[in-house]
């Protein structure tokens, strides 16, 4: 018994932080986020330099852990005499059996968080883009940016907001887009391959098009304005277009289900399931098929989970063979409420329609920012765990960057984000949630493949597997518990490893 665990200890090299260090500081007990400024940001590992024959792996966790590394290797004796995996759980990795392959993570570039990076200077701004989508960063590799205005905006707008402006003359980009577009172009630059998804979505018509003339409550857009809404999108990706900005994909409509709902407190326009297919059947879809976006990908609902049951109704229209949309996009804040299975339930009847979430965040229930909250990461991890075994695509969170209260916010919406920008200092705060989306982020790019991952007995570990467009394979595990779990991983090309998982702490493992 001795002699084993020397040769555990043996093959445990001590690990350290790659990349420049954390300057922690702490917003009460155990909330700990990273502080950078103008001249100092921690980074992230821009390679993953992974031993010949072993294993990189790389540990957060609630008690200051962040994206510390650790290297170990195989052993070869594969004999199933307990020895080898003596440990509390033991997963094994079959790369043999896959499932979806990944589009990606990223987060969105609201009005809200194209102020916040602004009002830092020049370069503490470097840092913030840098943080997200430079190789020494988190490596996002998709954007979703709102078409026009949302809540988290300091005003509600639209491109068009001239009464019955129906040849839509008088279409222009907001101020906002001359100003905070910028990052996006800036962002390109940070990003090793400048290959990044945007995805489009507008939260409201401009008022004169809809039933209630309002931006917020419950309104519908009018019959009468329907192609002229479908023009305005496709005004929309001209407008980028000339700044080099293109759409991978476009959602018709932000969270439909809102504009049904009386006194709805921000930007919302209401379509039912069948309202929207058949809009974008007979609109949108032929009037971005006879311009020059007609590449842009359509992907519907936008909204809570839930839903899918209901908007799987509408992937085929009555008499049509081919499957009219081809995709959907999902938001995470009613996760905790469902249950992850159903969007297994849709994949099952659907297999060719793929599954992308658009939109999630914490601080909605709080509506503030809970600074250094390990908590909040971890939720972030678990529903990625989630759905991502559920045959999800892709995750893309909500504000990059919000200021201390979580704003702006015109509605008074505020929430938690990754990044929480402090102009009066010129500093910003990188927090668990942001370490956490790196976890997922950096180890599982586009074009990465699910694969097999089984146990028999988890011991409450979350657990996810991929195999990289590198052919590494990744295994990613959640510790959610408050003690510590030790883990044995067998694959059997390889051998066994075995790995102890610190309390409340997420690992990304590499190979
Ligand atoms: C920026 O952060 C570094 C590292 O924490 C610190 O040494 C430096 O004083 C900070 N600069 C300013 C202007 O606060
Ligand atoms: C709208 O556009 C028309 C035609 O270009 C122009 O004459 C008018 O002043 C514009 N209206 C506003 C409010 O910008
Ligand atoms: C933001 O910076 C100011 C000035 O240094 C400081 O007084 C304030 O406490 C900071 N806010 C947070 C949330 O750290």
């Amino acid at each position: 018994m001795k002699l084993l665990v020397i040769l555990v200890l043996a093959l445990w090299m001590e690990g350290n932080v790659d990349g420049d260090e954390c300057a922690a500081r702490e917003y009460g007990a155990g909330n700990m986020v990273c502080v950078c400024n103008a001249t100092y940001c921690d980074s992230l590992p821009s390679q993953f330099n992974v031993p010949d024959g072993g294993f990189l792996a790389y540990v957060s966790s609630k008690d200051g852990r962040r994206f510390y590394d650790i290297t170990g290797t195989f052993q070869n004796t594969f004999q199933d005499d307990g020895r080898c995996c003596d440990a509390d759980a033991v997963f094994t990795v079959n790369q043999e059996i896959t499932y979806q392959q990944m589009f990606g993570f990223g987060g969105a570039m609201t009005d809200a968080s194209g102020i916040n990076i602004a009002s830092l200077s020049e370069s503490a701004q470097e840092n913030v883009l840098r943080s997200y989508f430079a190789p020494d960063g988190s490596e996002y590799n998709m954007i979703r940016v709102p078409i026009a205005g949302t809540d988290f905006s300091t005003h509600a707008y639209s491109y068009d907001d001239v009464e019955c402006d129906v040849e839509l003359n008088n279409f222009t980009l907001a101020e906002e887009d001359i100003k905070y577009k910028s990052n996006l172009v800036k962002t390109k630059r940070n990003q090793k391959s400048a290959d990044i998804l945007l995805l489009g979505a507008p939260w409201s018509a401009p008022r004169w098009m809809k039933t209630n003339n309002q931006f917020n409550g419950a309104g519908q857009l009018k019959e009468k304005y329907y192609q002229v809404w479908a023009t305005y999108f496709v005004r929309f990706f001209e407008a980028y277009a000339k700044e080099n900005l293109y759409f991978w994909a476009t959602s018709p409509q932000n969270e439909p289900n809102n504009g049904f709902m009386p006194n709805f407190i921000f930007n919302s326009m209401g379509w039912t399931n069948e309202g929207e297919a058949n809009w974008v059947a007979n609109y949108l879809g032929p009037t971005l098929e006879q311009s020059d976006y007609s590449n842009v990908n359509i992907i519907i609902m936008d909204d809570n989970r839930p839903y899918i049951t209901t908007w799987a109704e509408v992937f085929f229209l009555p008499q049509s063979e081919e499957l009219l949309l081809p995709s959907v996009a999902i938001h995470g804040y009613l996760d905790t409420s469902s249950d992850a299975s159903v969007l297994s339930t849709v994949h099952n009847n659907f297999p060719d329609v793929f599954l992308l979430y658009t939109e999630a965040c914490n601080g909605v229930q709080t509506n503030r920012v809970e600074l250094g909250s390990w908590e909040n990461g971890e939720a972030y991890a678990y529903d990625i765990i989630q759905v991502t075994n559920n045959w999800v695509t892709g995750w893309v969170d909500w504000n990059i960057a919000l200021d201390p209260q979580g704003g702006p916010n015109w509605a008074n919406n505020f929430v938690d984000a990754p990044i929480i920008v402090n102009a009066t200092a010129d500093e910003f705060y990188k927090q668990p949630m942001y370490y956490v989306l790196a976890h997922f982020s950096k180890f599982v790019p586009q074009g990465s493949q699910r694969i097999q991952l089984s146990t028999t007995d988890d011991k409450g570990i979350e657990n996810v597997a991929f195999v990289d467009p590198n052919g590494n394979t990744v295994v990613i595990f959640l510790n959610r518990n408050d003690g510590p779990v030790s883990l044995a991983v067998k694959d059997p090309n390889r051998g066994v490893f075995n790995l102890n998982m610190d309390p409340r702490s997420i690992v990304s493992v590499i190979y």
